[in-house]
């Protein structure tokens, strides 16, 4: 590393910064354990059986400068094991390298988040990867993933860390925290991005059967390189939005953040036919400058036209400006994002589309009922704010932290919410259906809500249709678990229960 001063290193006691990502309800948690039988309040649906894994950023030493950011804490998974009506918790690290290797020098080693020149020298060429983002379910593993590394197996039973994996070698130095679940072919759509470690234009496109083989493997180049956080899958197609969160290494060289927001960049859209692959791909450029946080769902559909392409998804006209700075106006704000729908005419040779709002409220976060994903779905879930029936909470380290869960039934164009009540702050919503023949959207909704006050944590089941009658069963945790990211539900069949 250069010059940089490394306060916190450098200290005789260990100690976290007090700023907003390390204070109050954001602090490190740091505890592993587990409670067998969880209190709860209200009843667990016996239907209920499976397990809720959920990821999360969780510092484990204060940080190297002395300074960071919410999304560069390490990989800690939750488990919440559901039985006929009981819930035990687990809680782990990922054993990531980065991970073993300041615990065993009992201090942060890695600096800046996904910045290697930051780093002390004895840790040079080290894997930084935190393992904290989201967890996947198939082919009957369980891994942590952090779009910056490998994919980290880990026990489905106990969470220990089984290892980095790069199925057989076909995997560079990333993969997605978003992968997609085909739930008609059990194939999963995956991708990477900055493969070799470093800023490239290269997305590498792979499709794993349900017995884990990485049966395609595809590149393509976009326009530069862009944060391409999630993607878009529909029966036929894969969308991408690149986006202007773009990274220019010379700056990272300098100590940089490794993203930043750059408004004179243009949003591209690609769409890649599943069947041809790259070789069709098609651009497209967006009219506005915008920034795709997550996406519900693509899906086809078939008119006398032709074919159009619809993409739901939450879209911001700032960048991620509370983790990423704006080059060109440091005083820019983060801008809340909407649901959109943007629709390509697939066998039409304009450059347009059309984009509308698909939800009249500011949300992110968003779900779907997963067996409707690549076709049509009707109804969608996300966290959000409504201080029509709640007041807001004090911003933290990555926002405004959502008060409410919402829901759309676009066919009945209604909204529906639940208000997590004084001071507590929902996390991203989880819908699971009451059974493999229910309809759409007839089942639960579980989320994370963080009880501020209490300093605690709740899992809460709401009834998806009608969240607005408030909890079937709040489960309490007895301490606080880190705020999280990315979630499952596994059914206890699939993990063999
Ligand atoms: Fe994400």
């Amino acid at each position: 590393m250069n010059d940089m001063t490394i306060p916190f290193a450098t200290a005789t006691g260990l100690r976290f910064p007090d700023d907003i990502v390390f204070r109050g309800y954001a602090a490190p948690s740091r505890v592993e354990g587990e409670v067998h039988d969880l209190e709860v309040e209200g009843q667990i649906p016996n239907e209920l059986n499976g397990a809720f894994y959920r990821n999360s950023a969780d510092h484990a030493y204060p940080p190297l400068l002395g300074k960071d950011i919410f999304l560069n804490g390490d990989g800690m998974v939750h488990m919440v094991r559901f039985e006929n009506g009981h819930a035990d918790l687990k809680t782990r690290y990922v054993r990531t390298r980065k991970f073993e290797l300041e615990r065993k020098a009992r201090r942060a080693l890695f600096g800046a988040y996904r910045n290697p020149f930051t780093d002390l020298a004895e840790v040079a060429g080290e894997d930084n990867n935190t393992a904290n983002t989201s967890v996947l379910w198939h082919h009957g593993k369980l891994y942590a993933l952090k779009e910056s590394g490998l994919p980290y197996e880990l026990d489905p039973n106990t969470l220990e860390t089984l290892g980095e994996r790069n199925f057989g070698g076909k995997l560079n130095r990333t993969f997605t925290a978003h992968p997609k679940l085909d739930p008609e072919t059990g194939e999963c759509i995956a991708f990477a991005y900055n493969a070799p470690g470093q800023p490239t234009r290269d997305i590498e496109l792979y499709v794993i059967s349900p017995s884990g083989e990485i049966t395609s493997h595809e590149t393509f180049q976009a326009p530069y390189s862009s944060m391409v956080h999630d993607c878009l899958v529909s029966r036929n197609y894969i969308a991408f939005l690149v986006c202007p969160m773009t990274c220019d290494w010379e700056r990272v060289k300098k100590g940089e953040p490794y993203w930043h927001w750059d408004s004179h960049l243009k949003t591209h859209v690609a769409i890649i036919p599943r069947k041809e692959g790259v070789k069709a791909i098609r651009w497209y450029t967006c009219p506005k400058v915008a920034q795709q946080t997550h996406t519900f769902n693509a899906w086809e559909e078939q008119t006398e036209a032709g074919t159009t392409l619809h993409l739901d998804q939450f879209i911001t006209e700032s960048g991620w400006l509370s983790q990423f700075p704006d080059i060109r106006d440091p005083n820019a704000r983060e801008k809340p994002p909407f649901g959109e729908r943007w629709s390509f005419d697939l066998d039409s040779a304009s450059p347009e589309f059309r984009m509308q709002r698909l939800i009249n409220q500011i949300g992110e976060m968003p779900a779907i009922d997963p067996r409707y994903a690549m076709k049509r779905a009707n109804h969608f879930w996300f966290g959000t704010n409504n201080p029509a029936i709640g007041p807001m909470l004090p911003w933290g380290p990555k926002g405004p932290p959502f008060t409410c869960v919402g829901h759309f039934d676009e066919a009945a164009n209604k909204l529906n919410f639940w208000y997590a009540g004084p001071d507590s702050a929902p996390e991203e919503p989880h819908f699971v259906p009451r059974g493999p023949d229910a309809a759409e959207g007839d089942g639960w909704i579980l989320t994370m809500v963080g009880r501020r006050a209490e300093n605690r944590t709740d899992l809460v089941i709401l009834d998806a249709l009608h969240l607005d009658r408030g909890p079937v069963a709040v489960v309490k945790f007895p301490y606080r678990v880190h705020e999280g990211f990315h979630g499952i539900w596994v059914g206890a069949q699939a993990l063999g229960w």
